[in-house]
């Protein structure tokens, strides 16, 4: 049976108020529940694949269902935050490296060179944010130095003078805040998150009289257009492409790119769609970004029916394009294109209508984000 709050599902809000999954906001992904509901509905085995692993929305329910999933995604960033969501830990030894930070005072360790990214933040707020990321950096153990790094980037995002509209970042002036306070708080609520999941699980695991597996899932940093897993080697894949025409994934979390993974600027446009082509007969009649966009979710798809195992279930949670001049149904045209490479469609759900609006008060339309289900 469909929820009747799918439309809110295929949004990341519900994902506020979930542990883990809210280590980091990330307004392009979809819910936790979304991805229960269809586990459990279609009745899906493993692995499962998500080539746009985003924050690892996907991955997370799977590893916490004790199914084993791998994940793709091309933004060094999201690769990174999907990585530390899903690793175990050993909570021990998160606490005691906590405890060392805590006994820290921070202390001037440079003027951060990058002057786009200074105006970003106040001047001492910056200056402790980057003497957390050394004193981070130098921890050994790994898994350690990732997850408070996380907590470090999520700490960045609340004190910066900037807030995330649509698809840029505007800049506001915010209050004062202490920047210790609030990552040894994050990081503190992390580890708490870690072990309520943890006696969730046992308490699941008694009541079902078997362990549930901690499987981590796999994570690369590829591009799904031309990174292929084995043939026949995936249960399901769950997935959410970047929208057509939206630009986000480079230009609002170019400070977290710029900050912590060296990115100052990134030469993309968007990660799929973004070498505008010009021959496309296929999709007669329709602008050059989006016959890019529609090219490239062709090489993405062709690579999901490669994987999957035949019967294999693809679920494509993707919304329409709001152009300037028109609207574009992504979800008829991805399908259609899905129908070309072998898959069978099953069904196109509308999870809710969206409105397209441009120069902020001129209606073009509406368009649908819909959950396509194909099979191999
Ligand atoms: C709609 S978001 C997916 C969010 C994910 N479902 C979640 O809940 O976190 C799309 C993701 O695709 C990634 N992406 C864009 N182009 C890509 C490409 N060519 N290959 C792999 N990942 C890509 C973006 O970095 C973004 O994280």
């Amino acid at each position: 049976m469909i929820p009747n709050n799918l439309k809110d599902l295929v949004t990341f809000v519900p994902n506020k108020n979930e542990s883990i999954h809210n280590w980091f906001y990330y307004k392009e992904g979809y819910s936790k529940e979304l991805i229960e509901w269809l586990v459990k509905e279609y009745k899906l085995t493993g692995p499962i694949y998500d080539p746009f692993a985003g924050v690892g929305t996907t991955l997370l329910v799977a590893k916490n269902l004790g199914i084993s999933a791998i994940g793709t995604d091309v933004s060094p960033l999201t690769s990174f935050i999907c990585s530390v969501k899903t690793r175990n830990y050993d909570t021990s030894i998160l606490k005691e490296e906590l405890e060392k930070l805590a006994k820290l005072k921070p202390t001037m360790v440079g003027k951060y060179p990058n002057k786009k990214i200074r105006e970003l933040f106040r001047a001492k707020n910056l200056d402790d944010i980057y003497y957390y990321h050394q004193k981070i950096f130098e921890i050994k153990d790994e898994k350690t130095k990732n997850f408070f790094m996380l907590a470090l980037i999520d700490t960045t995002g609340r004190v910066a003078n900037v807030i995330k509209t649509g698809g840029s970042l505007k800049k506001i002036k915010k209050h004062h805040m202490d920047v210790k306070k609030l990552l040894l708080g994050k990081i503190k609520r992390m580890i708490l998150d870690i072990e309520r999941t943890e006696n969730k699980k046992k308490q699941i695991s008694q009541n079902i009289g078997q362990p549930l597996e901690s499987i981590e899932p796999i994570i690369y940093n590829e591009d799904a257009r031309t990174f292929r897993l084995e043939e026949n080697s995936i249960g399901c894949v769950i997935t959410s492409p970047p929208y057509l025409n939206k630009i986000e994934y480079t230009s609002v979390y170019k400070m977290e790119l710029g900050l912590f993974f060296d990115e100052q600027e990134t030469r993309l446009r968007s990660y799929v769609g973004d070498v505008p082509s010009v021959e496309g007969e296929e999709y007669a009649g329709l602008p050059n970004i989006a016959i890019a966009y529609f090219q490239d979710m062709k090489k993405v798809l062709e690579n999901i029916y490669f994987c999957l195992k035949p019967k294999g279930k693809a679920f494509i949670i993707v919304a329409g394009g709001c152009l300037p001049d028109r609207t574009v149904n992504s979800e008829t045209i991805i399908a259609e294109d899905a129908k070309k490479i072998g898959f069978t469609l099953i069904d196109i759900i509308t999870a809710r209508e969206i409105a397209c609006v441009t120069n902020r008060t001129q209606h073009i339309g509406k368009v649908k984000e819909a959950i396509i289900i194909l099979e191999k």
